[in-house]
């Protein structure tokens, strides 16, 4: 219960998901992606034939989610039942049939103790939405990063780009801006900063900016 933790949460696409991996690097300390863990249960249920409203079918999914985080060199390795899956949840789809399964409260009652598991010796970093709200509540250093949607956007689109996806910027934002009010709106576990949350806006900011102002948080609480 005493193993020291951080929480990083935040809207999509605010830049939490490198902010926390550099963090866990620079600490030395597990790493926890929650968004994960929910765009695996929407593949899991796509797999099953499950409809991503259909609570009394994803309740069980959900509790008996056969899903490994695998450590290789440099990546993290996401395996479901079996396969593979780390680079086919990565998508938008997937994305926004992650943010409808993670509105049912019994989906995420039972998602609870396997995200409170990541939490060991010699500490973790915990990514997602309700990190310092709901799983963590009594973190050491709770961070909530946000970002203009514009912004957020902008940053998607190059990953993509990156990644040689075609796609359409006003489109990226208003997928943003869908998924943001569905986070926000639900009535369990919505998207809000913790009361004792570090309100970090790394709208403008470069990524070791965001680094410098987390990290200078962080080491006045350890
Ligand atoms: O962070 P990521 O985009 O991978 O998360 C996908 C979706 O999973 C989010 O839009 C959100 O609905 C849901 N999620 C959540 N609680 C978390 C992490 C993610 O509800 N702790």
């Amino acid at each position: 219960d005493n193993v020291p933790i951080i929480t990083v949460d935040g809207p999509s696409g605010a830049g939490k998901g490198t902010l926390s991996a550099s963090l866990a690097r620079t600490y030395g300390w597990h790493f926890l992606d929650s968004g994960a863990i929910y765009r695996v249960l929407a593949v899991a249920a796509l797999h099953h034939g499950i409809e991503l409203s259909d609570q009394a079918g994803l309740s069980p999914l959900a509790s008996g989610l056969d899903v490994t985080f695998q450590s290789d060199a440099e990546k993290i390795r996401i395996v479901l039942e079996g396969e593979d899956v780390t680079d086919d949840i990565r998508n938008e789809v997937v994305g926004n049939a992650a943010s409808k399964v993670a509105a049912i409260p019994l989906v995420r009652e039972a998602l609870l103790r396997r995200q409170r598991s990541f939490a060991e010796s010699p500490g973790l970093v915990a990514d997602g939405r309700d990190m310092g709200t709901v799983v963590f509540p009594n973190a050491m250093a709770k961070i909530y990063l946000t970002a203009s949607p514009e912004s957020r956007a902008e940053r998607r689109y190059k990953e993509l780009k990156a990644k040689g996806h075609d796609v359409k910027i006003s489109r990226l934002l208003e997928d943003i801006k869908v998924r943001d009010a569905r986070d926000a709106g639900r009535v369990t576990a919505p998207l809000r900063p913790a009361e004792d949350a570090y309100e970090l806006d790394s709208t403008g900011l470069s990524i070791a900016q965001v680094f410098e102002k987390a990290k200078e948080f962080i080491d006045n609480k350890l």
